[in-house]
């Protein structure tokens, strides 16, 4: 079987951006190379193409917008992002929510370009019909949780368990990722024995004082 996918979304925070940003994209790797466990990181845009001349693990964009090259100013253009390097992107994260019409539309794009497409999802109603749209992963977050310190797998695992039944009934071959308050190996073991087949996490990693042993440890369980 594949790999558990671990995804690191940057967000905004000041420990993820610019020079700090590579730095935490280097220690990704790193933890990759040992672990051989499959790390994606999510950087700001703005910091894509830096990260990516430095490190050959997936990077995804956090949004992209499903535009066409033109005049929309202050948007994020996929063939811009594309080659800034990335890999894939998150979709409708419960910080950047989309309407359903847009979220098809950046699937649609991420299908023509071979992108991998992750779309998050907040409750398991609307996780199930995330999987009408047929992305690669859905990721479920349930907001109170984010950035709480509080794991959703070890927290409210009937969320992870539930979202995942909901999602296999309209199509089983849809990979669940869950996330929100990860923050050690024991809360990724714990998403991972609920069926899920990966986690995203941000504020658990890029909050810490010691990024690398965090990383160390989310790998140490699986
Ligand atoms: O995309 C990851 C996320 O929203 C979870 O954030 O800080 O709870 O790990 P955090």
């Amino acid at each position: 079987a594949d790999s558990p996918k671990i995804i690191i979304n940057f967000k905004t925070y000041s420990e993820s951006s610019g020079e700090k940003a590579k730095q935490l994209a280097i220690h990704a790797e790193e933890v990759h190379d040992l672990s051989g466990v499959d790390i994606a990181i999510a950087p700001q845009a703005v910091d894509l193409k830096a990260i990516r001349d430095v490190v050959n693990i997936p990077v995804y964009a956090q949004h992209i917008d499903p535009i066409s090259p033109g005049n929309s100013t202050g948007l994020y253009l996929p063939e811009a992002l594309m080659e800034a390097g990335i890999n894939g992107t998150l979709i409708n994260h419960s910080e950047k929510p989309l309407k359903l019409a847009a979220i098809d539309e950046i699937i649609e794009i991420t299908k023509k370009y071979d992108l991998t497409s992750i779309l998050c999802s907040n409750n398991i109603r609307t996780s199930a019909a995330c999987a009408a749209l047929n992305p690669d992963f859905i990721a479920i977050e349930p907001p109170a949780l984010i950035a709480s310190g509080y794991a959703v797998s070890q927290c409210e695992p009937e969320i992870v368990s539930n979202t995942i039944a909901a999602v296999h009934e309209i199509n089983d071959s849809i990979p669940v990722l869950c996330g929100a308050g990860i923050t050690n190996g024991d809360d990724v073991k714990a998403a991972l024995d609920l069926g899920a087949e990966g986690v995203l996490l941000a504020s658990g990693v890029v909050k810490a004082e010691d990024s690398k042993a965090v990383l160390e440890d989310l790998v140490s369980k699986i």
